[in-house]
C-alpha cells in the first residue's frame, strides 16, 4: 500500500485482529501479522487464519518460548524479582522480547512500520515502544488503540464482523487478560472496583485452596548455578520445567495474586495474576541462596533485585543498567547449585529441605550439643568491639545530660 508494509504484534484477539483492516484503511499500510508465543498460546493454525481472514498478507507465529525461557525468565529468578514484591513481571517480561520480534520481523519484510494493540493508559505500550525504539528508531511505531478515533468495544464488534473476520463474538470476557511461560494477568472488568473479591472467573488455572487435595505435595527443584535442571532427580529442559512446577502449583491451589499496583503511568490499578510456577521457583531459588550465598552478598543482592524488578517493570529492559544487573545476577549464581524440597498445601508452597556442596551451614558451629566447635570465648571479645560506637557515644551523652532515661514502660522517654 502506500505507507508500505506495517508488522502488527497479533495476539488472535478482537482488537488486534480489527487492526489489519484498520491499519489499511485508515494508516494506509500493508499488514504482516506476527504472534509471539512465549507459552501457553493456544489453537495457532486458528490464530493464524484470523489474521489471513482479516486481509493480513502474510501471517506467521513465531515460537518464542525457549528464548522466552532463558533470555528473560531465567535473569529475572536469578533476580528473584517480584515487581512491589508481589508481581513477577509476567507481562512486563514478555513485552521486550515482543518488541525484538517485531522489529527482526520488519526487517525480514523490508517493513517500514510496526504496530502493536497497546491502549494509551497501560505499561505495555511503553515497555514494547521502548523496546523497538532502542533497537530500531527509524521504524515508525503505529498504536492506534491510544488514538481518539478508536472505537469502543460495541463498535470493534460490529467492524469485525463488518470486514468478515470471525472472532468469537460469543464469549464476551469482561477481563483484560495476558498470559505467557511466567504466568497469566487478568485486569478489568469487576476487578476495576478493588474491594470485589475476584469472581471465580477471574482465575483459569490455579483452583481454589479449599479444592486443593488434602495430602502436600513435595517436589525436589535442583539447581545449577542458579538455573532450575530437575524436578525430582528428573533432568527438564527449562520451558518444561517451568510448565510442570506450574502444574503442580496449579493443582495445590498455589499461585494467586490479587494486588493493587503502582503503574509506569501513575495510575494505581488492580491486578490479579495467577503465576504458581514462577513464585514456586522464585521461593526454591532463594532458598538454596539463603544457603549458599555469604551475608553481605545475599543482602546486597536485594538492592539489585529491586533495581532489576523496577527496571524491567518500567520498560527499560534494553537499558545498560539492565545488562549490569544482569551480569552483576549471572556472577553470584556460580555456586547456587543444590537442591530444595518445596511442599505444596492447600494454596502453599514454602520450602522444607535445602542442600548443596556448597552450602555455608555449618553444624558443628550452628549446633548447641556436645559437638559444638563455635568458639564462645571469642563471641565476648567480639561483642565488646562491636558494641564500641554505641557505648562511647553513650559515655559521651551522660557527660553532657543527653541521654534519655527509659521509661518504667520500657518506652524511650524522648524529651520535649
Ligand atoms: N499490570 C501488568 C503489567 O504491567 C500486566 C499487564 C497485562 N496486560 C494486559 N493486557 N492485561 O505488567
Amino acid at each position: 500500500m502506500e505507507n508500505g508494509t506495517a508488522v502488527l504484534a497479533y495476539s488472535g484477539g478482537l482488537d488486534t485482529s480489527a487492526l489489519i483492516p484498520w491499519l489499511k484503511e485508515k494508516y494506509g499500510y500493508d499488514v504482516v501479522a506476527c504472534l509471539i508465543d512465549a507459552g501457553r498460546v493456544k489453537d495457532i493454525p486458528g490464530i493464524i487464519a484470523r489474521a489471513k481472514a482479516a486481509g493480513a498478507i502474510e501471517a506467521l507465529a513465531i515460537d518464542a518460548k525457549e528464548e522466552f525461557a532463558e533470555h528473560y525468565c531465567l535473569p529475572a529468578l536469578m533476580g528473584n524479582a517480584l515487581y512491589e514484591d508481589k508481581y513477577p513481571l509476567v507481562s512486563s517480561l514478555s513485552r521486550p522480547l515482543i518488541a525484538k520480534k517485531l522489529v527482526q520481523t520488519a526487517h525480514a519484510f523490508g517493513a517500514t512500520a510496526v504496530a502493536h494493540g497497546c491502549t494509551g493508559k497501560g505499561n505495555d505500550q511503553v515497555r514494547i515502544d521502548v523496546g523497538v525504539r532502542s533497537q530500531d528508531p527509524s521504524l515508525k511505531i503505529i498504536a492506534p488503540a491510544r488514538e481518539a478515533d478508536w472505537p469502543s468495544r460495541e463498535e470493534l464488534l460490529d467492524y469485525v464482523a463488518a470486514h468478515g473476520i470471525p472472532v468469537n463474538l460469543t464469549k464476551k470476557s469482561p477481563y483484560s487478560i495476558d498470559e505467557n511461560l511466567w504466568g497469566r494477568s487478568n485486569e478489568c472488568g469487576v476487578l476495576e472496583d478493588p474491594w470485589v473479591a475476584p469472581p471465580a472467573d477471574a482465575y483459569q488455572f490455579v483452583i481454589d485452596a479449599k479444592d486443593a487435595p488434602d495430602e502436600a505435595q513435595h517436589v525436589i527443584v535442583s539447581f545449577e548455578k542458579g538455573k532450575p535442571v530437575a524436578l525430582d532427580g528428573e533432568a527438564m529442559g527449562l520451558v518444561e520445567l517451568i510448565e510442570a512446577i506450574d502444574a503442580i502449583g496449579n493443582a495445590h491451589g498455589f499461585g494467586r495474586v490479587d494486588m493493587i499496583e503502582n503503574r509506569l503511568v501513575g495510575i494505581k490499578s488492580r491486578e490479579v495474576y495467577e503465576v504458581a510456577g514462577s513464585l514456586a521457583l522464585i521461593t526454591a531459588h532463594r532458598e538454596l541462596e539463603d544457603l549458599v550465598l555469604t551475608r553481605d552478598l545475599l543482602h546486597f543482592k536485594r538492592t539489585i533485585e529491586s533495581k532489576l524488578a523496577d527496571m524491567v517493570y518500567e520498560g527499560q529492559w534494553f537499558d545498560p543498567l539492565t545488562e549490569a544487573c544482569k551480569a552483576f545476577l549471572f556472577q553470584s549464581q556460580e555456586r547456587v547449585t543444590g537442591d530444595v524440597r518445596l511442599k505444596f498445601y492447600k494454596g502453599t508452597c514454602v520450602p522444607d529441605g535445602r542442600r548443596s556442596d556448597y552450602s555455608l551451614y555449618s553444624y558443628k558451629l550452628a549446633t548447641y550439643t556436645t559437638e559444638d566447635e563455635f568458639s564462645h570465648e571469642a563471641a565476648a571479645g567480639f561483642i565488646q568491639l562491636w558494641g564500641l560506637p554505641i557505648e562511647i557515644w553513650a559515655r559521651i551523652g551522660k557527660e553532657h545530660g543527653l541521654m534519655r532515661e527509659l521509661s518504667d514502660e520500657g518506652e524511650l522517654a524522648l524529651e520535649t
